[in-house]
Formats: C-alpha cells, structure tokens, sequence
C-alpha cells in the first residue's frame, strides 16, 4: 500500500466479491426525507446522489425500517420501508439512480429490525428486548451542545419471546431479499445503539437465563440465527455487516474485548463487515463524539481485528482526520473511514482527501445541531453547508420558528433553566 494519506484513503477495498473505489463511506443518516408512506423521495436520491458526486466510496442508506414493527415502533420517522415487496420499485429506482451517477459508487441498505429499548409503544403494541431493561438516557453525558431537560428514563420492555424473535428473524429475512431483489450491493443489519439486537448483546442488557443469555455463545444467538438465515436467502456472494456498539462506556457494562468476543461468534455464520460504532444511548456522548479518532485511542477496533481477524472489514466511525484514518487503514487496523456529520457538513470530503486538498476542506464543528434537529423531528439541515438538506427543489425546510426552537435547544444557559423546570415537575408514570 502506498504511503501518503491520500493515497492510502484512495486505494480500493474488496468486501466479499465486491470492490469500493476507495476507503471513505458515509455511514448511515436519518436525514433522507423519505415520503410519508415510507419510499424515498426525490430529496433522498439527490442527497445521497451529492455525496456520490464528492467521492465517497459507498453510501449507506440510513433511517430505514427492515420490519412492519420497527416501522411501528420507530423513534423517528418518516422512514424507508423494505417491509413489503410494494417498496421494492422506489427501492430500486435509488439504487438505479446511485449507480447511474457514473461515480461508481456502492449502496448498502442499512435494515433496522427493531428498535427494542428504545422502540415507542403504540396502537396497543408493547416494546420488548432481550430483557425488560430502559434505557436511561442523559445520565453518562450527551453530545457536546445536545441536552435532554430532566432526562428521559424509555418505558420499561417486555421480555422478548422466543417465538418473537423467530418471527423477527424472519421478517429480516424477507426485508434483505427485497434489498437484493432491489439491486443494492451490501446490507448493514442494524444491531447498535439500544436496538433490538443490541439488547442481547451485553449482560448488562441481557439477563434471560434461557439459550439466548448467560454465555458468549448464548447472547449471540439470536444475531447468529439472523445472519445465517439472511446468508441463506441472499447467498455467498452479497456483502452482508452488523453495525454494532462496541462499548458500553457503563460502570459494569461490556468493554469492547467482551463485544469483540460475541461478534467473533456471529461472525463464524458469514459476516463480511463491521462498522464499529462506540457507546448507546445511555453513554451518547461518546457515540457522537467530538474528538476524531476517540474509538481508535481507547482501543476498540485493534480488540475486533484481534478477535475476528483480517477476514472481516472494519468500518471506523467518527474519525474525520484524515491522518489518522489512513495510518489505522495502513496499519491493518481498520479498513475504511465511515463518515456522518462530516460528509453533511462537506459531500466533497472525500474528493478533496483523495486529492491531497485537504486545506480546502469544511470542516464539521461538532455543534450537534442537526442532532438536536432529528431529536426533535425538524428537518435536519447543516449550518456549516446551506445546501444540504436542500439538495433537490421539493425537499422540506425548517421555519423560522423551528430554526430559533433548534437554537435554543442548544442553548447551555436555557436549557439549565429548562432542565430544572422539568425536574420540579411531578414525574409521569409511563
Ligand atoms: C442527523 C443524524 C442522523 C443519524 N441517523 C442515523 C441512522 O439512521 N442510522 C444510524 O445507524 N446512525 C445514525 N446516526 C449516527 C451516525 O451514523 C454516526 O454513527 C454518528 O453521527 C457518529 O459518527 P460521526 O462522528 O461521523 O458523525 C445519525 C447521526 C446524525 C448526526
Ligand atoms: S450541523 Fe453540520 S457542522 Fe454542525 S455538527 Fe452537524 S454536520 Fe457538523
């Protein structure tokens, strides 16, 4: 491999049978404006287009809901739906559109199953994990500039069935055929965060005392079931990944050796990548982190290379330097940068590191406001780049009255007067 960065960010990477022109991928964003019903929009196809346009290698298509229960019990949407085979033309249209770029990028589908803890109760359905655990949100320490005021503590789920989580696994099943059928080239199984899977995955979440707890092979069951079958559906060839926490950052929670050893377990049913990501829900400052390359300072993907070695790719998160991606690339480390708020803040990233312009880069700030943006169900937009979230005439933009909440929301001093409000307030029982 050569050795300067560009170089380095610019040499190709096979994934299974398939070849990214270079190592630089936007990681999955629920910033798509998908239509109502659940299809991607003309704004979805001409954001994810612009990012194609600046160079990156592949694009993962964020926000979407594998299952007619995930689609239920969303935290966010509109959402992409691949629950029904109704989907799979306006599925097919993106994916044609992408590759009609004649950039030669590749799409992967990212497949949200469940969303277990963090799932919303509605139409009279409850929410389940792998045991009946909230989530504690706000506790550990949130994004820099992101504030939740008097916490949030999410209704406590149920215990998942065994029959339920068959019939989960089935549904994935069918959700990545229609991925496939839709001519995407790879699929993310989203197992991260406090979602569904994730919940199995560490004994601070999990404590069944059934075949799906307890043990290393135990708590990757349910993962290693649904990763066999979906291999089964989609066949050897198409590039198949978890995304996955890979560190509690919670005192008695898992570190990333724990992780690493339940992922070297699912991986033996055909996983073809990782994309690492650190923290949840309930250590969300470190999943939206401000400092570039934090995962690869503490450790966490040198324990998964170690554990799964070099056969599975490993996407890193959140280190926007471009040095320091390339030297983890180089070192055998990890094998490609997944970038989110930076490839918002400049869709031309990619090109300008690959070329050696890193001077002309615009940087993100870390400022969270188009998180704040999604928690709060505004459009996401970008302050450090007017054009996104506009990138076609008919996407949905704030108003001025949405643009001043999101200001304030952001605000250290508001937000300390509003949390002590909320904590003075009679708490609600859910
Ligand atoms: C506006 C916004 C929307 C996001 N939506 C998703 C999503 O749909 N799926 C997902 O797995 N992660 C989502 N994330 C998390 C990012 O993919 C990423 O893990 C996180 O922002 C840290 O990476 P970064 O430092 O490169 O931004 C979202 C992040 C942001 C800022
Ligand atoms: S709004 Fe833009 S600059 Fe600010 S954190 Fe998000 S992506 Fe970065």
């Amino acid at each position: 491999m050569s050795n300067t960065t560009a170089e380095i960010l610019g040499t190709p990477l096979t994934i299974n049978k398939l070849t990214l022109k270079n190592r630089i991928i936007l990681g999955p964003m629920a910033v798509l404006q998908p239509t109502q019903d659940g299809r991607p929009s003309n704004q979805s196809i001409a954001f994810l287009k612009r990012r194609a346009q600046g160079g990156a290698g592949a694009v993962f298509v964020g926000g979407s809901v594998a299952t007619a229960r995930a689609f239920r019990e969303s935290p966010f949407s509109p959402n992409i739906r691949y629950d029904d085979d109704a989907f799979v033309p306006d599925l097919t249209r993106l994916v044609d559109e992408l590759h009609g770029t004649g950039t030669g990028v590749a799409v992967f589908a990212q497949l949200f199953p469940a969303f277990g803890r963090m799932g919303v109760p509605r139409d009279g359905h409850g929410i389940t994990s792998a045991s009946p655990k909230p989530v504690d949100m706000g506790g550990y320490g949130l994004p820099d500039h992101v504030y939740i005021p008097g916490g949030r503590v999410t209704p406590v789920p149920g215990e998942a069935t065994v029959e339920e989580i068959k019939e989960l696994e089935q549904a994935v099943v069918d959700a990545a055929r229609r991925a496939k059928e839709a001519g995407f080239d790879g699929i993310e199984i989203a197992a991260h965060m406090c979602y569904f899977y994730s919940s199995f995955l560490s004994p601070l979440s999990n404590f069944r005392t059934d075949e799906y707890g307890g043990s290393v092979r135990n708590r990757a069951r349910a993962l290693t079931d649904v990763v066999a079958a979906v291999r089964r559906e989609i066949g050897p060839d198409v590039a198949l990944g978890l995304r996955l926490s890979v560190n509690d950052h919670l005192p008695g929670g898992q570190g990333p050796e724990g992780f690493a050893a339940v992922t070297a377990e699912i991986a033996k049913a055909g996983l073809d990548f990782v994309a690492l990501t650190d923290g949840n829900y309930e250590s969300m400052k470190d999943n939206v982190t401000s400092e570039s390359g934090k995962m690869l300072r503490e450790g966490e993907p040198q324990g998964f290379r170690k554990a799964l070695g070099p056969g599975v790719a490993l996407l890193v998160s959140s280190t926007p330097d471009p040095a320091q991606a390339a030297a983890a690339i180089a070192a055998g480390t990890v094998d490609a940068t997944m970038l989110a708020r930076q490839l918002l803040a400049d869709p031309d990233y990619p090109n300008k590191a690959i070329e050696g312009r890193e001077s002309e880069i615009v940087w993100c700030d870390h400022a969270n406001s188009c998180m704040r943006r999604l928690i709060l169900q505004v459009p996401v937009q970008c302050h450090k780049n007017p054009e996104m979230g506009r990138e076609d005439a008919t996407s949905r933009r704030s108003n001025l009255a949405q643009d001043a909440f999101i200001w304030a929301a952001g605000n250290a001093l508001l937000m300390k007067i509003a949390d002590k409000a909320a904590r003075a307030l009679p708490k609600k029982a859910h």
